[in-house]
Order: structure tokens, then C-alpha cells, then sequence
């Protein structure tokens, strides 16, 4: 399939329309950035890191019937992807305590929830993507009633499917954020991508950050510990 004209540059992908009218192509770019683009840089190798690794876990949502926007990994750093409007909500699915709602509620990062918890968060860089809830939602117009308890269910389940499955691999997924879309029937659809940039995953044995906080944080080699959890997904580095 063609890459055509690019359509998209977000911090972390390029979108490209493709000769077919409802598949995109996506270039994961090795550019990292953190706290609403303050802090940036490149790192060699991270395009092709992240590519693979939501690959794989989109594969393994798929095979637990969970479907996504995602149809194939193409070559290192592209894949191809159904098209969808994005949803301007990030839905942050949480089980244990760590960042922003450490830092919000004052309880120390590391506290198991008795609960998992679903936030939202209205994608607006202007506005720095504030914590939103569902009467926010609903007068911002952003998402219907129904829509938004799609988003609930669905973040529920890929929750229920990948926290046995990262525990399996000796990782332990803290929280992660979702990104949902509507397809062209007006079907609520997982998007985005599901990476070690958008999951807090820590080792199980030695609570080692394999993440993006090794980047927001400057604890070491960003590269090192994405390579980690691709190995430990069964990828090739
Ligand atoms: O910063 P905070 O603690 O709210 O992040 C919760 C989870 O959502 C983390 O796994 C983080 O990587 C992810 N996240 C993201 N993109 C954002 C904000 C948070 O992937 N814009």
C-alpha cells in the first residue's frame, strides 16, 4: 500500500493517507517529548521500538477480542491503521497510585488502589489536558452518554487483558492511557497506540521503571528499559 500525503504530526506519529479511503499509514518518530512538550529530545531507535511493541499488544488485544484501529505492522517504524476520528478524551485506566494522581491526591506513588480507577482528561494541549468527568463530557459535547460508557467498558477490559498478561512477563502495569475513536459507521474504536510512552510498567521483582518516566525523569537510557519490555513480549530488538 502507497504512502501518500501526510495528513497528521503529532509529537510522536505521522499519519499518511493511503490509496485506500479508510487506512491510514502511521511513522512512529523517535522524538520523546514530556509535560505537554516542555521537555524534548530525540532518541535514536525509539520509533522502532514503540512501533513493535503496540503491535504486539494490540495483537494480543485482538486475539482477547478486543478489537482496535490497528491492521498491521509494515516494516521498523510503520504500520497500518483503519481510519477513525479521534475522541478528544484521554481515558487513563489506573492500579496503582503513581504521577499525576499521586501528586493530585497526596497519596504516595507505589499505593496498591483498592479499585482500578478510570479518569478522563480532555485532549487540549492549549489547555494542558485537564481531569475531566462526565458532566464536563457531556457539556462540552465532546462524546455521548453511551459513548462514554463504551470508553468505561473498554478500558475495563484491555485492563482485565493486559495486567495478567504484563504480570506474566514479570511487569507490573501501574496505569496507561487509551485513545478511542469513531470509525466510519460511528463505532467507538481502541486507537492510538499502547506503548511503554503511554503505560507505567515496572519491573515486579525491583519496581525498575520501564517507561517514559526513565525520559520525564532523566533515570537512564530510555532505549534500554523499551528494549526490556520488547524482549519480554517476545519481540526482537
Ligand atoms: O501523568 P499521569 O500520572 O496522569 O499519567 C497516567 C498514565 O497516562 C501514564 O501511564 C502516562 O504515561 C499516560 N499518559 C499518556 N499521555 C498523556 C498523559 C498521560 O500516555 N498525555
Amino acid at each position: 500500500m502507497e504512502k501518500g500525503q501526510l495528513l497528521y504530526e503529532g509529537k510522536a506519529k505521522r499519519l499518511y493517507a493511503t490509496d485506500t479511503e479508510d487506512v491510514l499509514y502511521v511513522e512512529y518518530k523517535d522524538s520523546a517529548t514530556a509535560f505537554n512538550g516542555e521537555k524534548k529530545a530525540e532518541i535514536a531507535g525509539k520509533g522502532v521500538l514503540n512501533n513493535s511493541i503496540t503491535s504486539l499488544i494490540f495483537d494480543k488485544l485482538k486475539a482477547a477480542g478486543i478489537e482496535s484501529h490497528f491492521i498491521e505492522k509494515l516494516n521498523d517504524n510503520d504500520q497500518l491503521v483503519k481510519k477513525v476520528d479521534i475522541i478528544p478524551i484521554e481515558v487513563v485506566v489506573r492500579n496503582i497510585v503513581a504521577g499525576s494522581l499521586s501528586k493530585r491526591l497526596g497519596i504516595e506513588e507505589g499505593t496498591v488502589l483498592p479499585r482500578t480507577i478510570v479518569e478522563y482528561y480532555y485532549k487540549d494541549d492549549d489547555l494542558g489536558d485537564p481531569i475531566i468527568n462526565n458532566e464536563h463530557i457531556d457539556i462540552l459535547g465532546i462524546a455521548s452518554e453511551e459513548e462514554v460508557q463504551a470508553l468505561y467498558e473498554k478500558a475495563q477490559q484491555v485492563n482485565d487483558v493486559m495486567a495478567p498478561f504484563f504480570k506474566e512477563i514479570g511487569v507490573t502495569l501501574v496505569d496507561f492511557k487509551l485513545e478511542f475513536g469513531r470509525d466510519a459507521q460511528g463505532n467507538v474504536l481502541l486507537a492510538d497506540e499502547i506503548s511503554p510512552d503511554t503505560c507505567r510498567l515496572w519491573d515486579t521483582e525491583t519496581n525498575q521503571h520501564l517507561d517514559k518516566d526513565v525520559f520525564r525523569r532523566g533515570l537512564g537510557d530510555l532505549t534500554e528499559v523499551y528494549k526490556i519490555i520488547l524482549s519480554r513480549l517476545g519481540g526482537q530488538a
